[in-house]
C-alpha cells in the first residue's frame, strides 16, 4: 500500500496524540535496550509531549548522498577528464582535480564514518571503469578489490550501496577509439559492466548504468563545456543512441548475472517551464526542450523507440530496461521563444525573477519543481529515487533552506503517489565539480584541498535530523522551510 506522509495541519487532534505517543513508546524501548535501564525507572513525563512532524516518510526511506569516482577519488590519469583538464582553457582557473578528496588512499573511510554517524542509511558512488580496465583486455583485480573494500566499508557502516557504473568518465583507450560516438562502445561497456558486476554482486543489488547521458551527451557534443568539447547535433545522437544501447545491453547482462538487481539510470531532470505562460510560442520552444532534454533517454528504456533532436531510432532491445528511474533535480529555467537563437533550438533559458541563487548562479532554488520533476517521472511506472540534489554554497547560507524545502517537496510529491524510495544528496564532501572545479561547493562538509581536513556545515546536523527522524520536524521546518 502507498505511504501518505503525514502532514500536521491537516491531522487531526487524535492522530497527532496517537503519533507522539508511538513516538515516545519507540525512543524509552530503545534506551531500554540499550542502557538496560529497568523499564519501570524510566519517567515518562520527561519527554515532551506532542512531538510533531511536518512530513514523514515511508519506512525503510533510504537517506544518504552522491559521490563520483573522479569527482572524490584523487590520482584519476587515465581517463578522458585527465586529458581534458590538461587542456588550457577547458577548466575554470585551470584547476586540476589532482588527490580531489583522497578516496583512493583511504579517506572514503573517514567521510563514510562521518555519513553513518550523521543517521545516513544509504550511499551512492561510482565506479572508475579506466581502473578497472586500464587497457583492452587487462583487468585491475587491485581496483577491483578497493571497490570492494570500499562497499565493504559501506555496508559495515549499515549502509545501503547505490553503484553507479558509469559517471561521465571514459578510459584513454576507449575515447582513442572513438567512445561512444562508435558502435563498439556498446560491447565495451557491457563487458566492463559483466567483469564489475560479477566481482561486486554478493555485495550489491542496486545499480545505476549510467549517470545523466542526457548532461554527457549535452555537454560534451552540443554545448562544448565537457570532453571531447564537440558542437554536432549528428554525433549528439549517434552518441545517445549508443548510450541507449549500451544501457540496455548491461542491463541484461546484470539480470544475467543477478536475477533479482535494480537496475536504472540516473538522469539530470530540469524543469522547463514557458517565460510567458501565455505566450504559443514560449510554450511550444518550452515543450520541445523539455521533451529533448528529459523526455529522450527514459522513454526510449520504456518503449525502444529513441526521439532526440529531430532524429528517430528504434531500440526494441531497450524497451522495459529500467527497475527504477534515478532524478537528479537541481533547479528549474524559464524558457523564451528567441528568433535569433537557431543553435540554442530558438530558446532562451533563464532563472525566474526573484528565486534565491546560489553562490555563483549556478542554480536557481525552487523547491517546488522537485514535486513537478517526481510527478513527470511517475509516469514512468517504475519506483523513483532522487539519485542527486544540491547546491553550491561554501558558507552554507542557503543549502539548509534548500535542502529542506526540497525534501519537503519531495515528501509531498510521495503523498500525491509518487513511488519515491530515496534521497541522495549532493554531496559528501566538497569534490571537483567538473569543468567549474573547486569554485563550487556541494559538500554537506567543506574540504580544504590543500590539507585534506574536513569542516561540518550546518546543513550537516539539519540533515541528520531528518535521515535519523525518517521525517522533517515541526522545529526543523519552522526555521528553514518557509522562508530563505
Ligand atoms: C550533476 C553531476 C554530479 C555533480 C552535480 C553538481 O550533474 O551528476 O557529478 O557535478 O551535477
Amino acid at each position: 500500500m502507498a505511504f501518505i506522509p503525514k502532514l500536521c495541519h491537516n491531522s487531526t487532534m487524535e492522530q497527532m496524540l496517537f503519533y507522539s505517543t508511538a513516538h515516545f513508546a519507540q525512543d524509552h524501548f530503545d534506551y531500554y535496550i540499550i542502557k538496560k535501564i529497568p523499564l519501570k525507572k524510566i519517567n515518562f513525563m520527561d519527554k515532551p509531549s506532542m512531538q510533531t512532524n511536518k512530513i514523514e516518510f515511508p519506512p525503510g526511506f533510504l537517506w544518504g548522498t552522491a559521490t563520483a569516482s573522479h569527482q572524490v577519488e584523487g590520482g584519476n590519469q587515465n581517463n578522458n577528464w585527465h586529458l581534458w583538464e590538461q587542456i588550457p582553457g577547458k577548466i575554470l582557473h585551470g584547476q586540476k582535480s589532482g588527490l580531489a578528496c583522497d578516496w583512493w588512499n583511504g579517506r572514503w573511510k573517514e567521510d563514510l564514518d562521518r555519513a553513518a554517524q550523521a543517521g545516513q542509511n544509504a550511499h551512492r558512488l561510482s565506479l572508475e571503469w579506466s581502473r578497472i580496465q586500464p587497457s583492452p583486455g587487462i583487468w585491475d583485480d587491485k581496483a577491483l578489490q578497493t571497490y570492494q573494500e570500499i562497499i565493504q566499508g559501506i555496508l559495515d557502516r549499515g549502509m545501503k550501496p547505490l553503484v553507479t557504473l558509469h559517471h561521465f568518465t571514459d578510459p584513454i583507450w576507449f575515447i582513442e577509439r572513438g567512445g561512444w560516438e562508435k558502435p563498439d562502445a556498446i560491447d565495451a561497456f557491457a563487458s566492463y559492466v559483466k567483469k564489475a558486476v560479477s566481482f561486486l554482486a554478493p555485495l550489491v543489488n542496486f545499480w545505476c548504468t549510467i549517470n545523466e547521458p542526457n548532461v554527457y551527451v549535452y555537454c560534451g557534443y552540443l554545448g562544448g563545456e565537457f570532453p571531447p568539447g564537440k558542437k554536432n547535433s549528428f554525433l549528439a545522437f549517434k552518441v545517445m543512441e549508443n548510450m541507449v544501447k549500451a544501457h540496455a545491453a548491461a542491463y541484461k547482462a546484470i539480470h544475467a548475472i543477478q536475477p533479482n538487481a535494480k537496475v536504472g539510470i540516473a538522469l539530470n531532470y530540469r524543469d522547463m517551464k514557458p517565460a510567458r505562460p501565455d505566450s504559443w510560442l514560449d510554450s511550444l520552444i518550452a515543450g520541445f526542450h523539455s521533451k529533448t532534454y528529459n523526455d529522450a533517454f527514459p522513454v526510449a528504456l520504456q518503449k525502444g523507440k529513441l526521439k532526440f533532436l529531430f532524429q528517430r531510432s528504434a531500440i526494441p532491445q531497450a524497451k522495459g530496461t529500467q527497475d527504477f528511474l534515478g532524478i537528479n533535480y537541481y533547479t528549474c529555467d524559464l524558457v523564451a521563444f528567441d528568433l535569433f537563437k537557431p543553435s540554442a533550438l530558438f530558446g532562451r533559458h533563464f532563472y525566474p525573477p526573484g528565486v534565491p541563487l546560489s553562490e555563483n548562479k549556478f542554480l536557481a532554488s525552487v523547491p517546488s519543481s522537485m514535486k513537478e520533476a517526481l510527478l513527470w517521472a511517475k509516469k514512468f511506472g517504475v519506483p523513483l529515487v532522487v539519485s542527486e540534489n544540491g547546491i553550491e554554497d561554501s558558507q552554507d547560507t542557503l543549502r539548509p533552506f534548500y535542502t529542506v524545502q526540497h525534501i519537503y517537496e519531495m515528501g509531498k510529491s510521495i503523498q500525491e503517489g509518487c513511488p519515491v524510495q530515496g534521497y541522495f544528496h549532493w554531496s559528501l564532501v566538497d569534490n571537483f565539480e567538473w569543468e567549474r572545479a573547486w569554485t563550487q561547493r556541494f559538500g554537506l562538509w567543506d574540504l580544504d584541498v590543500q590539507t585534506q581536513e574536513r569542516r561540518k556545515r550546518p546543513t550537516v546536523d539539519i540533515y541528520a535530523d531528518i535521515c535519523k527522524k525518517n521525517a522533517i520536524s515541526e522545529e526543523i521546518w519552522k526555521k528553514f522551510g518557509d522562508k530563505s
